[in-house]
């Protein structure tokens, strides 16, 4: 096999890099670190041994040339333009996220999504075992490459391979329905360590796995003998293990005076309210946006909230814009803040301040430590980091947070104020109860929770992982001849496939 520039020891890949295009005045674009939680975890584990980030650049066309940012290398992944369409906002967004989120909307399926899938994985697969060095640790993330870890050790069976779910995993009940269950299951069982947010996630894809697939699974371990290819059967881990925030990093900026006047300022800006509200979320349907929204427009009905002493601050920032689902979300969640604001607005004050932006973390900090109540309110939700982060921002001991027992965060955070969305009236009285609360039994709360996300955050979060990654039971294979012949034809189909794209798609950045 030739392998052409640099190899690394870990291989993080992900359907996004941990980077965006920032444009300056002049129109020049530079790469900037994405704010997320993964990247801060990952540093750590990348100190002390090289490591590359292969994943998509965000834009359809041709992907910028590879670059290091920071001692990261950076591996984009190029996507056309109906590969977007149909892997990333088809097959992974209208098929498997409202599977994976209890068919909340109802799931589309279509056999030639499934297809791109396949492919887009493939590539993922390729670009992967390229940048490997011998006998690499690969991390995969996330429902948007299931099939690579199967993918990776046809290709490269020295390699040992951990995939991480960052939703949930659904019942069987459910995963049942995907037409591709086999294959999916397959494909993951080609890591040696499967990572989920909750025991129930694990369990539901151990239950996958026997009822489906009539595979025997013992404690937290499947046997899983492919159909060709490898001679033996081989035994992968399945577990728990919750994902977390940058407790220090965000306690450290929350406690900046930048931060400390921005938060007074934001608090000054909105008529200084004797309570302030905050939801912040990705605007979909799995975040309880609605539900959140209904139960807020009942307390101002009953009067038991009235502007001016309260406001709600909605940070809804956009997403997946073309999948009709999200379409119909935005529209409904517009109309009821415009109906709410409407009817209960008095000159001066508006009871629900709606954001639709993507804010700087420096800001979202800033909300974070103005809130009085925090209201994270799911549907459904493999962890929901604003909840921790919430909670690592309040080195003040103050606030409250309202958190949905439908999130994986709610496994972590008993002492939140915990409600069930669906219940409005539940959520109402939690609301009321948030605020009723008395300060200490609030600071008491609040620190108990510090104390779980300080204990827990994501620092070791990555490094328990590639612990139990490292220890997992199979043991890695030599590069066979069978699985070199196999790397070719890979790489024959995706030039086929680039050369198939739409090259009228730009470059971006290089
Ligand atoms: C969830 C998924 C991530 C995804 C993120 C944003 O957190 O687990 O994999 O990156 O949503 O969604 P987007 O479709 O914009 O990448």
């Amino acid at each position: 096999m030739t392998v052409a520039g640099p190899t690394f020891d870990l291989v993080v890949a992900a359907n996004r890099l941990p980077v965006d295009v920032v444009v300056d005045a002049h129109g020049e674009g530079t790469w900037q670190r994405s704010p997320g939680g993964l990247v801060s975890a990952m540093e750590g584990a990348m100190a002390d041994r090289g490591a590359a980030w292969v994943g998509w650049a965000g834009e359809p066309g041709l992907a910028p040339a590879p670059f290091y940012q920071g001692n990261l290398f950076m591996h984009p992944v190029s996507l056309t333009s109906v590969e977007v369409e149909e892997y990333y906002e088809g097959f992974s967004n209208d098929t498997l996220w409202p599977i994976y989120h209890d068919v909340i909307v109802q799931a589309t399926f279509h056999r030639h999504w499934w297809n791109t899938y396949r492919t887009v994985n493939h590539r993922f697969a390729h670009a992967i075992a390229e940048v490997a060095a011998p006998g690499a640790t690969v991390w995969v993330h996330d429902y948007q490459l299931q099939l690579v870890p199967a993918m990776v050790r046809a290709i490269r069976p020295d390699l040992r391979i951990g995939w991480f779910n960052h939703i949930p995993f659904p019942p069987v009940e459910l995963f049942a329905q995907l037409p591709w269950r086999r294959a999916l299951v397959e494909g993951l069982l080609g890591a040696d360590f499967l990572g989920f947010q909750r025991t129930a996630d694990a369990g539901n894809f151990l239950r996958s796995c026997r009822r489906l697939l009539g595979m025997s699974t013992r404690g937290d371990t499947v046997a899983f003998t492919p159909a060709g290819g490898e001679p033996a059967s081989r035994t992968v881990r399945v577990s728990a293990i919750p994902i977390s925030v940058d407790f220090r990093g965000l306690t450290a900026l929350a406690s900046t005076s930048k931060v400390l006047s921005r938060a007074a300022d934001i608090r000054a800006s909105l008529g200084d309210p004797e309570i302030l509200m905050l939801g912040v979320d990705r605007l979909d349907y799995t975040k309880g946006i609605r539900h959140r929204l209904k139960a807020y427009g009942e307390l101002l009905q009953d009067k038991s909230l009235a502007p001016p002493s309260v406001t709600l601050m909605q940070v809804a920032m956009p997403s997946r814009e073309r999948v009709d689902a999200y379409r119909v979300l935005r529209d409904e969640v517009e109309r009821t803040v415009g109906q709410i604001n409407g009817e209960f607005e008095v000159l001066g004050s508006t009871p629900i301040h709606y954001l639709r932006h993507f804010y700087p973390r420096e800001e979202m900090v800033a909300m974070f430590v103005a809130a009085d109540i925090m209201l994270v309110t799911p549907l459904r939700d493999g962890m929901n980091l604003v909840a921790k982060e919430y909670v690592s921002c309040r080195n003040d001991l103050g606030g409250a947070l309202v958190l949905s027992e439908f999130t994986g965060a709610w496994h972590e955070l008993h002492q939140a104020f915990i409600c069930n969305p669906h219940d409005i009236e539940g959520v109402k009285q939690t609301i009321m109860q948030a605020i009723n609360t008395p300060e200490d039994e609030r600071r008491r709360r609040m620190k108990a929770m510090r104390k779980r996300v300080a204990d827990h955050d994501v620092q070791r979060w990555a490094s328990n992982y590639l612990e139990a990654l490292a220890s997992a039971p199979s043991k890695p294979h030599r590069l066979t001849r069978a699985s070199t012949r196999e790397l070719r034809g890979v790489e024959r189909a995706n030039r086929a496939n680039l050369r198939a794209s739409d090259t009228a798609s730009e470059r971006i950045g290089t």
